[in-house]
């Protein structure tokens, strides 16, 4: 079996295969970082930190840099305007063991760009270069950078920004190829993607609505991308990482379980998130996943509300297990 496509080198990283779960902002915490990289992840990012919020160091934003039992390499993803916090906040993840630091050009809600971060450094292609050389300066890992295509359709700065990048030493570039203003609306335009690949000479990750394998490894052929992020496709469905993680190597794409089985490691993702984050912040966390992993299944609108309303880890696991019941009792008296 040959694989079909290369590694992604970034820095001194070598990371297989080149398949990486988009930062997602109240969905990649630790937990959930640690149960899809064994579904054939190369890289996970954290949720995007806000480099102001390292300078106070509350809990909850240590929590989020934590990379405790992780398996390596994870990225750490700052946000924020001002290049020396950004700096200050690089070397505080980076002391917490990040691997690789990600700057977030990215973020479209208006709680980050308000204070010009995220998405709307991109109105200001300096300060979005004087940032990114302050955060290589100072740290000693590889740091990239994700960014949208620009504020707006009239205003497209991404290779700009990109070849301000690889000018002051960032190691690789991810492009989500809708512009800040879209937000989700409309398609992701992976020509704009196929043009950064062309001009730049650091490695260039694409993202934006790959939902299926055989969808992915076209976009990565038909742009010559070094790597592919995924992101909602993923929520209730990471064996669509192993299809492509699959296809990568050189094999097949093995088939999505069954919705029994899908739905028993739903039970496991619950569990493992009660047990790191706790009942009270597990519960509500799990309403949205949950209603994903039941998507396709038989019922699953009714079963949706039932999730919805349930107040206890028990109470919502004990309905997953009845679902199960159902379903398998159901496929034993049509065989
Ligand atoms: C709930 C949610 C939270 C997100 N949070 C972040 C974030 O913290 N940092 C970031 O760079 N992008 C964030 N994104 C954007 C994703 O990383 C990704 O670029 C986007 O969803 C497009 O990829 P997809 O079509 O595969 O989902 C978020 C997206 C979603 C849906």
């Amino acid at each position: 079996m040959e694989p079909t496509v290369s590694p992604l080198q970034i820095g001194e990283h070598q990371i297989w295969p080149p398949l990486i779960l988009a930062p997602m902002s109240g969905v990649t915490n630790r937990t959930m970082r640690a149960l899809y990289k064994p579904f054939g992840l190369g890289l996970t990012v954290t949720e995007f930190v806000s480099s102001n919020a390292l300078k106070y160091g509350s809990k909850r934003t240590m929590e989020m840099i934590d990379q405790h039992g992780l398996e390596k390499p994870v990225s750490t993803q700052l946000w924020g305007d001002d290049p020396e916090t950004m700096a200050a906040a690089a070397k505080v993840v980076r002391e917490c063991g990040a691997d690789l630091v990600d700057i977030n050009f990215g973020c479209p809600a208006p709680k980050v760009t308000k204070t010009n971060g995220g998405s709307a450094c991109l109105r200001d292609v300096g300060r979005c270069e004087r940032i990114m050389a302050a955060v290589v300066e100072a740290v000693d890992c590889p740091v990239t950078m994700k960014m949208r295509l620009g504020w707006t359709e009239s205003d497209l700065v991404y290779v700009d920004v990109a070849r301000r990048a690889e000018k002051v030493g960032i190691k690789a570039v991810t492009l989500h190829a809708r512009t800040a203003r879209q937000f989700y609306r409309g398609e992701a335009d992976w020509s704009h993607i196929k043009r950064l690949k062309e001009s730049i000479g650091i490695p260039v990750i694409g993202n934006g609505d790959l939902d299926d394998a055989h969808l992915a490894m076209q976009r990565m052929r038909e742009t010559g991308v070094d790597a592919i992020m995924l992101g909602r496709a993923t929520l209730g469905n990471p064996w669509l990482i192993s299809q492509i993680a699959d296809l990568m190597e050189g094999r097949e794409a093995r088939p999505t379980p069954a919705p029994a089985d899908r739905l028993r490691f739903c039970i496991v993702h619950y569990e493992r998130m009660v047990e790191e984050l706790g009942e009270a912040r597990a519960v509500p966390q799990m309403r949205k996943h949950v209603a994903l992993y039941l998507k396709g299944i038989p019922g699953s609108a009714v079963l949706r509300e039932r999730i919805m309303r349930i107040p206890t880890a028990a109470e919502a696991i004990g309905v997953i297990e009845e679902t199960i019941a159902r379903i398998e009792s159901q496929s034993t008296v049509a065989a």
